[in-house]
């Protein structure tokens, strides 16, 4: 008698052991036998262990097996022997019927009468695998031609545009949620505390010497008021902060020292300098900026009294 040690199932009990430990330890992003090396170990001794039960089972069915008498034996090897084949029967046969050849012995059933210098034909039906695959493409003919030309479903070039435009959109999402993106085109006025402090830090660290404190102007001109040199508004100031003044003037471009989100953040803090008086505010320069986003005021059409009592004397 001779099974032997079925190292196929030391394999299997081994992966097996492998994932579940992966599955049952929390190891976050990587994996558990990276993160703890003494899983290694652990894996080691059930190694060790599963080669000896394989082997303390075999140990057991030689003994077993010797003590059986001739009858026993054989009725035993004739078990084995139909395992064998009802384990790999399925597969082996399926392959032969899929090949399709016949065997050599049968090859002269199948054989032409015709002889050319020796060489004969055999009359072979085609491979099943190959007749299958034939069928296959047949069906998928038939699919691809109703789907695509009697449904109109959409093709190739359609997805890829579903699919980019839908991108473009998760991307002007994810562009609002990560404030830091923000350029000239996608600025808004900042009005939270924590951006205004922030602006107000940055300001006071870069600006205050050209442009003062409270924004009256030095060098600079006066933020406070409603007249712009290079444009009003956050996307105008932005534009300014980030590109700098006219040449020469002494406006420099920040955007290499300050990131996006600073830039909004000084953008918004000067902006809260509209309106209010500086103590020496630098007289205007440049035209008053009006707002063409803002929603126009409509002119407020005047009150005319009421003048037909206005004879009336009082006396
Ligand atoms: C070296 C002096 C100097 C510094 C420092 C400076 N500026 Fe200016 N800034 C100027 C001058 C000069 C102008 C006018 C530019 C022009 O006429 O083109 C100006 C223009 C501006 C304008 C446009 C004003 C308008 O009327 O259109 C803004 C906004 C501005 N500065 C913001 C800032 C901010 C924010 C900082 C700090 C990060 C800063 N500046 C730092 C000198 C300076």
């Amino acid at each position: 008698m001779k099974t032997g040690i079925s190292y196929i199932r030391v394999i299997i009990f081994m992966v097996v052991a492998f994932w579940l430990l992966e599955f049952i330890i929390d190891s976050g992003e990587q994996m558990a036998i990276v993160k703890y090396p003494i899983i290694w170990a652990v894996l080691g001794v059930l190694l060790l262990f599963a080669i000896a039960v394989e082997v303390i089972v075999e140990a057991m069915n030689s003994i077993l097996y010797r003590g059986l008498d001739e009858e026993a034996k054989k009725r035993f090897k004739e078990q084995e022997a139909l395992k064998k084949e009802q384990g790999f029967g399925w597969f082996s046969s399926t392959y032969k019927k899929l090949l399709g050849s016949k065997p050599v012995e049968k090859e002269a059933e199948i054989i032409f009468d015709h002889n050319y210098d020796g060489i004969k034909e055999l009359d072979n039906t085609l491979p099943p695998w190959w007749v299958y695959m034939f069928y296959a493409t047949i069906v998928f003919a038939v699919v691809y031609l109703v789907r695509y030309e009697v449904f109109d479903d959409v093709n190739q070039t359609e997805e890829y545009e579903i699919a980019v435009a839908k991108a473009k959109l998760e991307i002007e999402a994810y562009k609002k949620t990560a404030k830091d993106l923000v350029d000239v085109n996608t600025v808004e006025l900042l009005t939270d505390a924590s951006d205004l402090s922030a602006g107000k830090t940055i300001y006071e660290m870069n600006c205050v010497a050209c442009h003062k404190a409270d924004g009256g102007g030095g060098i600079g001109p006066n933020l406070t008021d409603t007249n712009w040199i290079l444009g009003g508004g956050i996307k105008n100031v932005f534009n300014t902060i980030s590109e700098g003044g006219r040449a020469g003037k002494g406006m420099v471009p920040w955007k290499n020292d300050l990131k996006p989100l600073e830039m909004a953040q000084v953008a918004s803090y000067l902006l809260t300098f509209q309106g209010t008086t500086p103590a020496e505010p630098k007289e205007a320069e440049g035209d008053v900026w009006i707002d063409p986003d803002a929603p126009q005021i409509e002119a407020s059409t005047e009150v005319t009294p009421d003048v037909s009592d206005s004879t009336e004397v009082n006396n």
